[in-house]
């Protein structure tokens, strides 16, 4: 199993996530000129989530070739993240990490201070979980920042239509924005699509996408020790908790889905699928969570063709995490390990195999970082003053992995419609959070979270 990058938030983690193709970048970034972006000698960066994430979108925007970039605030509502990230940053990038302490801002409203730090034209990173995307993209247009946002970028309905919104006023205000769903900058998939889109595989039938291994990242959770609030807690664990992330259903699976629709070129209409909860209890106690353990969701696109997506988080299973195409002339390996990893080949099969191969990718040292790829190109665009905006396809991939996350957990089906004009935003009061604020879940009486339950609550998911 490719190790989940989510699992281990801590600055191994991220460098760890990045370390291996970084390393490169930033001496092919010492060896070129620098070049103007945006017609300024150098741009501001600041950093909102300072978890493994964060410290890994900022070690590939301070590596990107020949940029000058300066990370001048990060802000974190957990207090020693940002200490322990700028001192991490510092001991890797010196003087491309400026960040003294009265720029390291904690709290729910350090997105604004670390974004008051930057003048228009500068970039500003999101990479907290995703129910504060839309909020903090918010600032970013109005304040007129180029942006890097991670995925999930929506977890529901009502979100995904203000993104929609709000971006078309990003558009309207030139702003480049980048969206980490990277395996649309895997060199090897991209190929890849250009020979689907030329009929290699002839007509698309279906697609299999696996995500299944062990519990990683915060997938279970046991009920809150004393010590830390309810509202923390749940940031703290957000895969466990569905207002936060969209539960372990989005968090996990959203690339596969993701780059299984982009070779097909076009979104799924409708899906129906199961899901369920098999051990909810383990030697550290009772786990109290909203995820379950198991999904197969079937996604069915306009032409009819399907995607079939199988999600598990158990020990002791058969483990696979890759993603296929078929088609009428054979099929292909989308993603050969992880969730975008190269490389990519066709076959003139079904079974796959080397006497079968028809092509494999083959993408330069430089090129196999989809991560570092994703920053080259977004620095591109600023620097060439092209149009770059991501944020549809993030917001329809992810309102299309939440629709079968909703079909699973509501055990109907449901189509594009019902979740793009859903009611049930899941966390309405996030802009106003403080740390004293109520968390957007709460216990039931009987001491738990609510759960998903199939069949029982209609089209709502809890
Ligand atoms: N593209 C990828 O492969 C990939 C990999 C890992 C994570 N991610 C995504 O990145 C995001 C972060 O994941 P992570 O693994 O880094 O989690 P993490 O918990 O390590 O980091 C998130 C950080 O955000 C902080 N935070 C939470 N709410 C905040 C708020 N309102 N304001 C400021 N800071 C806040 C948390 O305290 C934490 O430090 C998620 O959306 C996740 O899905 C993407």
């Amino acid at each position: 199993m490719a190790s989940d990058p989510s699992a281990h938030p801590t600055r191994r983690r991220f460098l760890a996530e990045t370390g291996r193709f970084a390393a490169a970048s930033a001496l092919a970034g010492t060896a070129l000129p620098q070049v103007h972006l945006g017609g300024r000698e150098s741009l501001k960066v600041a950093l909102v989530g300072c978890g493994g994430r964060g410290g890994g979108a900022a070690v590939n925007a301070l590596s990107v070739p020949g940029a000058d970039l300066k990370l001048v605030a990060v802000a974190d509502v957990f207090a020693a993240k940002p200490r322990q990230l700028a001192a991490s940053l510092k001991e890797q990038f010196a003087d491309k990490v400026d960040l003294p302490a009265e720029r390291q801002f904690v709290g729910f409203d350090g997105y604004r201070r670390a974004m008051d730090c930057l003048d228009p034209g500068d970039i500003v990173i999101l990479t907290t979980p995703p129910a504060f995307r839309w909020v903090h993209y918010a600032l970013a247009i109005e304040k007129g920042l180029n942006v890097f946002m991670e995925k999930p970028v929506t977890v529901d309905g009502p979100t995904s239509k203000r993104m929609l919104e709000l971006n078309a006023k990003a558009i309207e205000k030139g702003l480049r924005v980048g969206v980490g769903l990277m395996s649309r900058h895997n060199h090897g998939m991209r190929e890849l699509k250009q020979r689907i889109a030329d009929g290699e595989l002839g007509e698309i039938l279906f697609m299999r996408g696996y995500r299944m291994h062990g519990p990683a990242a915060f997938f279970r959770s046991l009920p809150k020790p004393e010590g830390i609030s309810e509202l923390m807690y749940q940031i703290q664990r957000f895969h466990s908790f569905l207002w936060a992330s969209g539960g372990n259903f989005s968090d996990f699976n959203i690339h596969i889905i993701d780059h299984l629709c982009w070779m097909k070129g076009s979104w799924p209409t409708k899906a129906q699928g199961v899901g369920g909860r098999h051990y909810r209890e383990g030697a550290e106690g009772v786990y109290i969570d909203q995820n379950f353990d198991s999904y197969a969701v079937e996604y069915t696109f306009a032409d009819g063709a399907k995607l079939f997506f199988d999600g598990r988080c158990m020990t002791g299973c058969k483990e696979i995490y890759q993603s296929f195409a078929h088609g009428t002339k054979g099929m292909a390996v989308v993603s050969s390990q992880g969730d975008c990893g190269l490389p990519s080949g066709t076959f003139k099969s079904h079974v796959g195999g080397r006497a079968d191969l028809l092509w494999q990718s083959k993408v330069p040292p430089d090129k196999q970082n989809p991560y570092q790829n994703e920053w080259d190109e977004l620095i591109a665009a600023i620097r060439e003053g092209r149009p770059h905006n991501e944020v549809e396809s993030g917001i329809k991939t992810s309102l299309v992995t939440s629709m079968g996350r909703m079909a699973a957990h509501t055990g109907m089906e449901v189509k594009y419609e019902d979740i793009l004009n859903g009611d049930h935003e899941f966390a309405p009061n996030v802009a106003e959070l403080t740390l004293d604020s109520p968390a957007p879940l709460q216990l039931g009486d009987d001491g738990r979270y609510p759960m998903p339950m199939p069949g029982q609550k209609g089209m709502r998911e809890y």
